[in-house]
């Protein structure tokens, strides 16, 4: 079998090559982030990018096994902010020089959605004279939508595949259309296809994963060309289905130290996308951030949701900032970051320079 070393310094990463990487000895564990730590810094700087992240509704038709939020939890109160209370917290963004902001919120589909969602780009873009970036993550939608909500301003498009294993991905959602690992990558593709810098990710340490699945993650991930990524834990929710598992888990000490391979192995793998430092590493570290972006994360997404909503946006437990306002996440993570020897772009957009460069090649042209 082949050492850390040898591996790394190989060009082509194989499946067995990259569990051989997550199961490496602690001893030997440097070398991993010493390489990717290099490759940051050659190909992204230490720089770290805000989004400041507005979760707008936490409504959706959608019922994952492991969220909190899915449509069967009646514990939970639904809401839905109103356009002022979104177009405050861009200004806040915008006036504290973030960037970029993303709009996230569960999966709707009906007419009024959409075309409040097209709005709202367009009032965010007045609000912010068109200096701040719009992401959106509001789930699977028809071409069509998303190409209306790219018109109408927003520039990227995060939607995870949770888990890249069609098995697995069965066995954390309900078994019907409506939940389908098929319908999930035809989204990513008409994503790609209408324009937006593409965002898709993993949970890791879901029940029944492998490690075989984790490399295989990192290997679709690279497959579809990914721009940016956000992976973190999956961490239990106790008004879902999935709790009952909670036993058969990696514990979280393991879980946090394979989330912070797998971000540094993607980061080797696929040098100038744009990583998240997740909140759900946070959640299960009080440093996981941090931590993720020494191993190689370049993104940060301080929430900027009204703190009296933030209870309600409950996608795991230990969810972090429930009761901060926006400028004391600013504040804390000003500190924070200035500890692992990154700076703060801010006014920059950050967009992912693996975007930039493709479409420099002119690998997908912009429609
Ligand atoms: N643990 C970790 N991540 C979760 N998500 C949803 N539920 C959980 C959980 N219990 C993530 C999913 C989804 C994103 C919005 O939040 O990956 O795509
Ligand atoms: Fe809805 Fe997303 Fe939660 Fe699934 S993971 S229930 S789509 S918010
Ligand atoms: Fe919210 Fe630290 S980032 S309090």
């Amino acid at each position: 079998m082949q050492g850390v070393a040898e591996i790394l310094s190989t060009k082509t990463f194989y499946p067995e090559n990259i569990v051989s990487l997550l199961k490496a000895s602690a001893d030997e564990e440097h070398l991993i982030f010493r390489k990717s730590a290099e490759i940051k810094e050659k190909y992204v700087q230490n720089k770290v990018y805000f989004r400041g992240l507005i979760e707008f509704s936490n409504l959706c038709r959608k019922n994952c096994n492991y969220c909190g939020i899915r449509r069967e939890n009646m514990k939970l109160l639904r809401y839905t902010l109103s356009d002022e209370e979104i177009l405050t917290a861009v200004r806040f963004a915008y006036e504290n020089h973030y960037g970029s902001v993303v709009l996230q919120s569960g999966e709707l589909r009906g007419r009024g959605f959409i075309n409040r969602v097209s709005r709202l780009l367009k009032k965010i873009n007045r609000v912010s004279d068109g200096k701040l970036r719009v992401t959106l993550s509001c789930g699977e939608q028809t071409y069509e939508t998303y190409r209306k909500w790219y018109e109408s301003g927003a520039a990227r498009y995060l939607l995870r595949i949770e888990t890249s294993n069609p098995q697995l991905y069965a066995s954390i959602h309900p078994n019907d259309q409506l939940h389908s690992f098929h319908t999930r990558l035809k989204c990513l593709e008409s994503l790609k296809k209408a324009g937006y810098q593409v965002g898709t990710g993993v949970m890791i340490g879901l029940p029944g994963q492998t490690y075989e699945d984790m490399a295989n993650d990192l290997l679709f991930i690279k497959q579809i060309d990914a721009d940016m990524v956000g992976m973190g834990p999956y961490i239990e929710h106790k008004d879902t289905p999935m709790y009952n598992l909670k036993d058969t888990l990696y514990n979280r000490k393991e879980r946090l130290r394979i989330s912070l391979r797998m971000i540094a192995l993607l980061r080797i793998m696929m040098k100038d996308i744009n990583i998240a430092a997740t909140t759900a590493l946070k959640a299960i570290d009080p440093f996981g951030r941090e931590k993720a972006i020494m191993a190689g994360a370049n993104v940060i997404m301080p929430n900027i949701t009204p703190a009296k909503y933030r209870e309600y946006y409950l996608l795991y437990e230990d969810k972090p900032c429930l009761d901060e306002a926006a400028i004391d996440c600013l504040q804390c993570l000003q500190m924070r970051i200035s500890t692992t020897g990154h700076y703060i772009a801010f006014d920059e957009w950050g967009d992912s320079a693996h975007y930039v460069r493709r479409c420099n090649d002119n690998k997908y042209p912009i429609p």
